[in-house]
């Protein structure tokens, strides 16, 4: 609290509300009384000025461009540390020393595994399901068959099941694409790190050895990473009303990988390389940036624009870098879908329609560039999103069940439908 307190007067009556300060960021005019004191609901679609929560996971200044995992700004992490250490961060809120990593990636290798029963819930899927949908549907059944960490009041159960979501997430989504292209199921290994028993998962066939490149490994920790938690996203704010309910935390998972399928969310770097990929040359680039504009059209720059960022998405500065990276090393010499992407980012942040409204790059813009260039479909990118999204939604799942202020969310409304009215027998309608 602050000594501060906001004033609203309605006609002849004044009203006080406390204003709330965080460690860093905006205050907040705690209206939990406002409903009660003046019988009015506040009114916010979309949820552009509201804060739902307390947190101290992760903090974005959308004007500098900011993004701070427990105060770390997200390009030192991407440069200095690793996927599983940040992981260990956000759930525990600091940096591991030697032994807490050592035992924490030991944890999580342990429980790389699926139950073998959950292979068939894959043929039950068309080879052409989009592995959004598999996803979806092989996470909520986890909790069909780990039932020993689906209850949320046990400590021990939340961590286990933290610690099967992080450690499965990789496994679910690398069957889903050996499923779509019809090739074995590949075993994790416990000798290799995360993002190269991934790569291992989905690449490795029975028939041939399969060597992870170091380079492609560590692009997708840094992937990883860059993705891992956003503050209340859409799905994170989707994972944490479905476990305001008290759901499983497999359940609350699903939730979250549903929410981040759209694509004005996790969706946008499916579609962003898919437009890239129509928009196909450089001399093209003014007609996608004429119906961008267009109100009349529904087309927007995929990967272009953010709630909160009206800078430069900081995770955007890291994948571009990161793109150049991976194409010079597989010698992919002047990408025409980066030049494209590199030209069509130039020309935007010309144009005063971007700049007014302060549309920039988003995380989405280059990271497709880097997983097609890796070899994964367009279809799979979303699904490496939810990968690394998912120690994020378990961080704040994690943190709201421990919230002693926790209560189920519940929403109200502006009524604009019928008043009350008698039923009219169809005779008469
Ligand atoms: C992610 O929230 C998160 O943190 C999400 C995320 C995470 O890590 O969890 O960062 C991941 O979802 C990134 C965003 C990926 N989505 C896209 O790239 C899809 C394209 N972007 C847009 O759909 C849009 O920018 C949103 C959805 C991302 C944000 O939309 P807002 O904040 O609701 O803004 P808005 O729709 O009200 O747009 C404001 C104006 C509008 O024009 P006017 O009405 O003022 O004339 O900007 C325009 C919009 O038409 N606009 C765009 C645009 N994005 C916004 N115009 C063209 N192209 C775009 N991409």
């Amino acid at each position: 609290m602050t000594d501060k307190t906001a004033k609203l007067t309605i006609g002849e009556e004044s009203f006080e509300f406390p204003v709330m300060q965080g460690s860093v960021g905006p205050d907040v005019i705690d209206i939990r009384s406002l409903y009660a004191k003046t019988g009015m609901f506040t009114y916010d679609p979309g949820f552009t000025s509201t804060a739902a929560c307390d947190s101290a996971i992760t903090y974005i200044d959308g004007d500098k461009g900011e993004l701070l995992y427990r105060g770390y700004p997200i390009d030192q992490l991407a440069d200095k540390s690793h996927f599983l250490e940040v992981c260990f961060l956000l759930l525990y809120g600091d940096l591991p020393n030697t032994a807490d990593l050592a035992d924490f990636e030991e944890r999580v290798t342990r429980h790389t595994m699926l139950h073998e029963q959950m292979h068939y819930f894959y043929r039950g899927f068309r080879r052409d399901a989009h592995p959004m949908a598999v996803v979806c549907g092989v996470v909520g059944a986890m909790a069909a068959f780990y039932h020993d960490s689906t209850d949320i009041n046990d400590p021990q159960q939340r961590e286990i099941a933290s610690i099967r979501m992080i450690a499965k997430m990789p496994t679910i989504v690398a069957m889903a694409y050996k499923y779509s292209v019809g090739q074995p199921f590949v075993y994790p290994r416990n000798d290799l790190d995360y993002a190269s028993n991934f790569l291992h998962m989905c690449f490795s066939v029975p028939a041939e050895s399969y060597e992870i490149n170091p380079v492609l490994a560590r692009a997708m920790d840094r992937i990883f990473t860059l993705h891992a938690d956003h503050e209340q996203n859409a799905s994170t704010s989707t994972v944490r009303l479905a476990g305001s309910s008290d759901a499983n935390p497999f359940a609350c998972i699903a939730a979250g990988v549903a929410c981040l399928w759209g694509p004005a969310h996790g969706g946008a770097n499916e579609a962003a390389l898919n437009m890239l990929r129509e928009i196909g040359t450089t001399d093209r680039i003014p007609e996608f940036i004429a119906r961008a504009k267009d109100k009349n059209d529904p087309f927007r720059l995929m990967g272009f624009g953010h709630r909160v960022y009206k800078n430069y998405d900081p995770r955007a500065k890291v994948m571009q870098e990161t793109a150049r990276e991976v194409l010079d090393l597989l010698g992919v010499e002047n990408n025409p879908t980066l030049q494209v992407a590199r030209e069509l980012e130039k020309i935007a942040l010309e144009d005063p329609y971007f700049v007014d409204r302060k549309l920039y790059p988003n995380v989405d813009f280059y990271s497709g560039i880097i997983l097609d260039a890796i070899g994964f479909p367009t279809s799979m990118f979303t699904a490496i999103f939810a990968m690394s999204r998912t120690v994020g939604w378990i961080a704040q799942w994690k943190e709201m069940i421990g919230d002693p202020q926790k209560k189920i969310g519940r929403p109200r409304q502006l009524y604009q439908g019928a008043e009350s009215r008698d039923y009219a027998d169809i005779s008469s309608r």
